[in-house]
């Protein structure tokens, strides 16, 4: 598969990655399948995989995703070293709820079980999941600085931040890559100037719902302008959103997530699809309503 940088000083990782969200958390499909999920995925040459320590059902579950893909690696001996996995810090699951906790004590626990999960001496991509309101985010990002210094993780990534954001984390620690989510309904990143700022930098921008997240995923397919371009291209809706997102910048790279293998190829072939400069100005002029 194509390559993209993951960001300065980064490997390059394949540009169409794979979100492991949806293996973890309510409607997660069993673990068999998950795994035949995964393997797919490797065997179609995905070398990025993202997680989160609360990819999982509650705070009694922490780690779940982290854990499947360690057995997923484990069970693929020829993956392991050529394979980026990307985990996250700075969220928790009191409850099933998805609320933030971003304080470096937090991070730093946080990061340990990460280690123990995943069964790794040193995370390769460690992002800060969310900025947590309640905490100064340049606390936060120092103790990712502190990780990095200790060894613990390799690369600093930031995740759901803004522009300005980039730039106090930049001031602080060398941040590899940025996760926001961006697809056709959703353009904040766009429009904020975070993608063109990591194209700029070098950064890679990870991509995440970019085929619209949750219910948003299931209107691709009705969509007339989609269907029409999928059509002419003898692909699928969800390939198109996929070619659309990564047309946005050369350092945009997707992370998708699937718990169904044809899901998970399909993905995949969106890396070799190439929109004419026709189909993505349709795509930029149509309606994507969120409703
Ligand atoms: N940083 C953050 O705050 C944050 C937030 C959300 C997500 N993420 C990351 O981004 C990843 C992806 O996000 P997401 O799951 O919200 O959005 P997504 O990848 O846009 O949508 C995932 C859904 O798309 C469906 N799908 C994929 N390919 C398809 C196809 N060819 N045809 C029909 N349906 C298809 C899958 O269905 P099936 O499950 O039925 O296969 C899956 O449920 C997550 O796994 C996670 O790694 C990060």
């Amino acid at each position: 598969m194509r390559q993209r940088l993951l960001g300065p000083g980064a490997p390059a990782v394949s540009l169409v990655g794979y979100g492991g969200m949806h293996l973890s958390i309510e409607g997660r499909p069993p673990e068999g399948q998950a795994l035949r999920v995964l393997h797919a995925a490797l065997d179609a040459g995905v070398t990025l995989i993202d997680t989160a320590d609360v990819y999982c059902l509650d705070q009694h579950d922490i780690g779940h995703n982290e854990r499947l893909i360690a057995q997923a690696l484990a069970s693929w001996p020829s993956a392991r070293d050529q394979v980026t996995v990307a985990t996250k810090g700075g969220v928790v699951r009191p409850a099933g709820r998805w609320d933030s906790d971003a304080r470096p004590v937090q991070l730093r626990a946080a990061c340990d079980r990460s280690l123990r999960a995943l069964g790794v001496d040193h995370i390769a991509l460690y992002q800060l999941h969310a900025p947590d309101p309640r905490v100064p985010f340049a606390e936060s990002v120092g103790e990712l600085a502190r990780l990095r210094n200790e060894g613990k993780i390799r690369w600093v990534g930031l995740s759901n931040v803004s522009l300005a954001q980039v730039h106090e984390a930049q001031a602080i620690v060398p941040v590899t890559s940025v996760q926001n989510r961006l697809n056709p309904y959703f353009r904040e990143s766009l429009a904020g100037g975070v993608v063109r700022y990591c194209a700029e930098q070098g950064i890679g921008f990870l991509a995440y719902s970019p085929t619209g997240g949750g219910r948003l995923t299931l209107k691709v397919p009705g969509h007339p302008v989609l269907s029409r371009i999928a059509a002419g291209h003898g692909v699928s809706t969800h390939a198109v959103v996929l070619a659309w997102v990564l047309a946005q910048s050369p350092t945009v790279i997707v992370i998708p997530s699937a718990r169904k293998v044809e899901h998970a190829l399909d993905s995949v072939s969106a890396a070799d699809l190439e929109l004419s400069p026709a189909d993505l100005a349709a795509i930029d002029g149509a309606e994507f309503s969120r409703g």
